[in-house]
């Protein structure tokens, strides 16, 4: 472990600016001055007033990286420290997590050395303690099993049957498929003793396996007794289902044997609730290796998820390797204080990068298609492509202003331009890749957040708009994904985009599902105007949104803060017309990867919302019950 050498301390005060302030202190602990250097911070509270600074010099900003120099001639001896104000905010601070998420020092001979970072504190205002997430929670039934079936008459019993094993006549899909959930319950539980064994045992119970034509897909019947338990199935996965169902009861009732039975007699009927069972992961704020995304593949199938929605690029890094473009995994993902693109979230001195390359995917697919999981790929476009316009600069128009137009996030010029013929070029090329990776059905091409503005001053796109009669931003985005939307139906695929897919004209309905993120109305606009939609909005669905609104509560809070409590009970078919039900096709968790910069962070805010999610997108409404819902969770796996 490196020592700290310098380490940058940060409080936010509610007055002193329009949105409070910043006072960070610098301490110099490395042995010997510190002098002449600059200072580098990420923040996603950003400073739009860079003149409004105490005691230092603002010198520069893009997006979230920050840097300043201090006081001509100041040097720091050992064990002193430099103090310095920022007050012209683009926000308020919420969090705890709203500071500086990394620093580093740029020194007088252009190294880069590490400041650490510790939380944002408040001062000036009280420092609200995070509250308790999940509370004890009450079992009528004492069944370890998350999300909770559509019907259960169970007793519970008091043997916990050694293991399951399939009866003898079962088939080799049969056998194959225990050993399936059985090798998914050995990567979760490592120290778990196996619920299955493919050998018959005496202690044991036999599975006896009936494939039924009456059964949907993902439904699946269990009875039990006390000499073999039937499971009635109609396809792949509803057996999958129905072994996990198994391995959930009898992992509780041996582990937690306090509060849990695995069941003597009875009966449980299962289907899920809706069709998309959906967990969205953001691999360019943040990589994850392809250990983590195969470990989240196991988690989501353990809670019968069946879509993985991998957003692999946007500003911050384009990670899906595209052999005909090779730029784009090295230019495009690479970020340091030296590299094209600047550290961001988290980044400090060392350069960071990561992607994945063909055959990553091909087993990630492969290791998702195993346990029912289809893998829907984003690449999101036009906008949130600062990355992929570093990697491929003859996708900009030349002539464009330079900052003519800023994301949210703070990006300049960020979107793909629809007016240069080797944008599409680009993205038939990028799609024959895409089509042979992944076989899903759909192909997610974001659409989201282009700013208002974007491309009006770009001579290329001024021209095509008065060629086509187009006018505004949003009529050329519409005018772009129409194009793509051809592109995929040309490859057979359908196109799945954030709500905003349906600005200036929008595609055609026919096809195309849109994820409505922004908040729940927006689902019902979309259903009415033809689009499916699956529901994910902020409010309850974003696991990078804070549990709560304390201060000490770690998060992001600008689509507001979602309590466990309020994302289970959270009815995303609540206000749909009847009329309309048939368009929503069912709900999706988002992991928004921005304050994510560890395993820790990543299992406080994910779990057990993740879980959550989950039941809200298999257990019928009148099944959900929030305090059992309260008692199972904390038995879930995490990453
Ligand atoms: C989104 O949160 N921009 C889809």
């Amino acid at each position: 472990m490196l020592p700290v050498l310098y380490r940058l301390e940060s409080a936010w005060q509610p007055d002193g600016g329009p949105f409070g302030r910043f006072t960070f202190s610098l301490f110099n602990l490395s042995g010997g001055p510190l002098s002449a250097f600059r200072l580098v911070y990420t923040s996603l509270t950003r400073v739009i007033e860079g003149a409004a600074c105490e005691n230092a010099v603002f010198l520069r900003r893009n997006a979230n990286f920050h840097e300043f120099a201090p006081p001509e001639g100041l040097t720091l001896a050992h064990g002193e420290h430099w103090t310095f104000t920022v007050n012209g905010l683009h926000r308020e601070a919420k969090h705890c997590t709203d500071g500086a998420k990394s620093a580093y020092l740029t020194l007088a001979d252009g190294s880069h050395v590490p400041v650490a970072v510790s939380d944002l504190r408040l001062e000036g205002a009280v420092s609200e303690l995070p509250p308790v997430r999940l509370p004890k929670g009450r079992l009528e039934l004492p069944f370890a099993l998350q999300p909770w079936p559509a019907e259960i008459d169970a007793a519970p019993g008091e043997a916990v049957p050694d293991v399951l094993y399939p009866a003898a006549e079962s088939n080799a899909d049969e056998v194959d498929a225990v050993s399936n959930v059985l090798a998914l319950f050995h990567r979760l539980f490592s120290a778990g003793h196996a619920p299955f064994s493919l050998a018959p045992s005496p202690q044991g119970l036999p599975i006896v396996f009936k494939k039924k034509a009456e059964l949907e897909g993902e439904a699946y019947r269990l009875a039990f007794s006390d000499r073999e338990i039937r499971l009635d199935y109609g396809a792949a996965a509803g057996r999958q289902y129905a072994l996990t169902t198994l391995a959930q009861l009898i992992d509780g009732a041996r582990n937690h044997g306090g509060d849990f039975r695995f069941p003597a007699s009875g009966e449980i009927a299962d289907r899920p609730r809706y069709g998309w069972r959906g967990c969205h992961l953001d691999v360019s704020r943040q990589f994850y290796p392809t250990a983590d995304i195969v470990r989240l593949i196991d988690i989501l199938a353990w809670f019968k998820l069946n879509i993985f929605h991998w957003h692999l690029t946007d500003d911050e890094a384009w990670r899906l390797e595209i052999k005909a473009y090779p730029t784009l995994t090295t230019l495009g993902v690479m970020r340091g204080p030296d590299e094209p693109m600047l550290p961001q979230l988290g980044n400090g001195a060392e350069p960071v990068g990561g992607f994945y390359s063909h055959a990553d995917v091909k087993a990630i697919v492969a290791h998702a298609a195993a346990l029912s999981i289809e893998v829907v790929p984003e690449i999101d476009i036009p906008g949130h492509s600062t990355a992929a316009l570093v990697a491929l600069p003859e996708l900009s128009d030349g002539q464009e202003a330079p900052e003519s137009y800023h994301s949210v996030q703070g990006y300049p010029n960020n979107a793909l331009n629809p007016a240069i013929p080797l944008t599409y070029e680009f993205l038939e090329k990028v799609f024959d890749e895409m089509v042979e990776l992944f076989p899903s059905r759909y192909i997610h091409v974001g659409g989201d957040e282009v700013a208002d503005g974007s491309w009006l001053a770009s001579p290329l796109a001024r021209k095509l708009m008065e060629q086509e009669g187009i006018s505004g931003t949003f009529a050329l985005q519409s005018y772009f994904l129409k194009k793509v939307k051809q592109m995929l139906t040309a490859r057979g695929r359908k196109l799945v985009g954030w709500n905003e897919v349906a600005h200036g004209g929008g595609v055609g309905t026919e096809g195309t599902l849109l994820m409505a993120w922004e908040n729940p109305k927006v689902g019902i606009e979309l259903a009415r105007e033809g689009y499916d939609v699956v529901m994910t909005p902020g409010q309850a669905y974003y696991l990078d949104m804070a549990q709560a609104d304390a201060w000490q509560e770690p998060g992001a809070s600008w689509a507001g803060t979602a309590a466990p409590a309020h994302t289970y009970a959270y009815e995303a078919e609540g206000e749909f017309p009847e009329e309309l039900k048939s368009r929503m096709k069912g709900v999706q968790a988002c992991i928004w990867s921005e304050h994510f910069l560890s395993r820790g962070y990543f299992n406080r805010l994910v779990f057990p919302r993740l879980p959550a999610i989950a039941e809200a997108a298999w257990t019928p409404k009148d099944k959900k019950d929030w305090l059992r819902f309260a008692a199972i969770a904390p038995l879930s796996p995490i990453l």
